[in-house]
C-alpha cells in the first residue's frame, strides 16, 4: 500500500483487521536507466520510497528532484539469466517493479526471438516467481506490509504495436501473469499490471505521452488501490483490458489447479 503525498502513514484498521501501511517503502526497480525507469524512481522518491535500480547497463544514474537535489538510489547491476542471484537482495524489497523490456522491431532472426523471449516474459517471470517465494519465506510476516509486484506489459497484451516479436512477447508475459497470480496472490503478495499505451522513450521515439506523466499516473492508480493500471490515451484499452483479463481469470481457474 502507497503512503499518500505529503504525509507519512503507520497503520489503519479496515474490516476489523490492522493493516500495515509501507512508510518508507523499499522499491526496486528493473529497466532503472530507461526513461519509465528513471519517471518512476523519481515518483517513488516524492513518496518517501527508499529506491533500489536494477539496471543491466554499466550507466550510472544521475537522478535528481524538482529542485535539482540528487536522488539517493542504490544501483544494482544485472544482466536476464541472473535473476536468482537477486534473491538475497529482494529479502528487503516492499515493492518490486518488472520495467525492464526491447523492441526489436522487425527483426525475426532466431536471435531476436530468443532475446525478446527472455527479456519481455521469461526473466520477469523468474523475478515473479523468485519474489514470491522470498516473501512467503520471510520469517518476520507479521509486522511487514503486504509486499507488492508490479509488471510491466503494456497495451501491445490486446493491441498491435507493429512490432511481432514485441507483441508476441508482451501477450506472453501478460497470460502467464494471469495465470500465475491464481497461485502466487496471497495476503503477504499483491500483484499489480500495468498496461501502458506510447510514451517517449528509447524504446519507442514518437509515443504520445512523456514517461513522467505516465509514472505519476501509475503512482495515482496504485494508490487508488487499482491492480490493473492502465494509462493510455486509447480508450479502447479500457474497454477490452478489464474484459481480457476477467475472460482469462476464468478460464485459467476453471482449467488449472494449484
Ligand atoms: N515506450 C512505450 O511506448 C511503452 C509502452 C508500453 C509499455 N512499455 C514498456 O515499458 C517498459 C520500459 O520501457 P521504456 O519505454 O522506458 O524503454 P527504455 O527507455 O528503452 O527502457 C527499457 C529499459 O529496459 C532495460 N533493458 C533493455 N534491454 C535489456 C536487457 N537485454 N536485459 C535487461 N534489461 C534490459 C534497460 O534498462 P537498464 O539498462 O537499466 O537495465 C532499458 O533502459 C518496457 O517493459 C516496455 O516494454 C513501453
Amino acid at each position: 500500500m502507497l503512503p499518500p503525498l505529503g504525509r507519512g502513514l503507520s497503520a489503519k484498521l479496515a474490516r476489523g483487521t490492522r493493516v500495515v501501511v509501507m512508510q518508507h517503502p523499499v522499491v526496486a526497480i528493473t529497466g532503472a536507466s530507461g526513461a519509465l525507469g528513471q519517471a518512476l524512481l523519481r515518483s517513488w522518491h516524492r513518496r518517501g520510497a527508499r529506491l533500489i535500480a536494477l539496471s543491466c547497463g554499466p550507466r550510472r544514474l544521475d537522478l535528481c528532484d524538482s529542485e535539482g537535489s540528487p536522488i539517493p538510489v542504490r544501483e544494482i547491476t544485472w544482466c536476464v539469466g541472473q535473476e536468482q542471484e537477486l534473491g538475497g537482495l529482494l529479502q528487503d524489497v516492499d515493492v518490486l517493479v518488472l520495467n525492464h523490456g526491447i523492441n526489436v522491431h522487425d527483426d525475426r532472426s532466431a536471435a531476436a526471438t530468443e532475446q525478446s523471449l527472455q527479456v519481455n516474459a521469461l526473466s520477469g517471470l523468474r523475478l515473479l516467481e523468485l519474489f514470491a517465494t522470498v516473501v512467503a519465506q520471510r520469517p518476520d510476516q507479521a509486522g511487514r506490509p503486504r509486499a507488492e509486484v508490479w509488471i510491466n506489459t503494456s497495451e501491445a497484451e490486446i493491441q498491435p504495436a507493429f512490432s511481432p516479436l514485441y507483441e508476441i512477447s508482451k501477450r506472453l508475459i501478460g497470460q502467464l501473469l494471469s495465470l500465475r497470480s491464481l497461485e502466487l496472490v496471497s495476503p503477504q503478495l499483491r500483484i499489480r499490471r500495468l498496461v501502458l499505451g506510447p510514451f517517449r522513450s528509447g524504446l519507442n521515439p514518437v509515443g504520445l505521452m512523456g514517461a513522467q506523466f505516465v509514472a505519476d499516473q501509475v503512482l495515482v492508480q496504485a494508490q487508488l488501490g487499482f491492480n490493473l493500471i492502465i494509462v493510455t490515451p486509447n480508450p479502447l484499452t479500457y474497454l477490452v483490458m478489464p474484459l481480457a483479463t476477467l475472460g482469462r481469470w476464468l478460464y485459467f481457474r476453471s482449467l488449472t489447479r494449484g
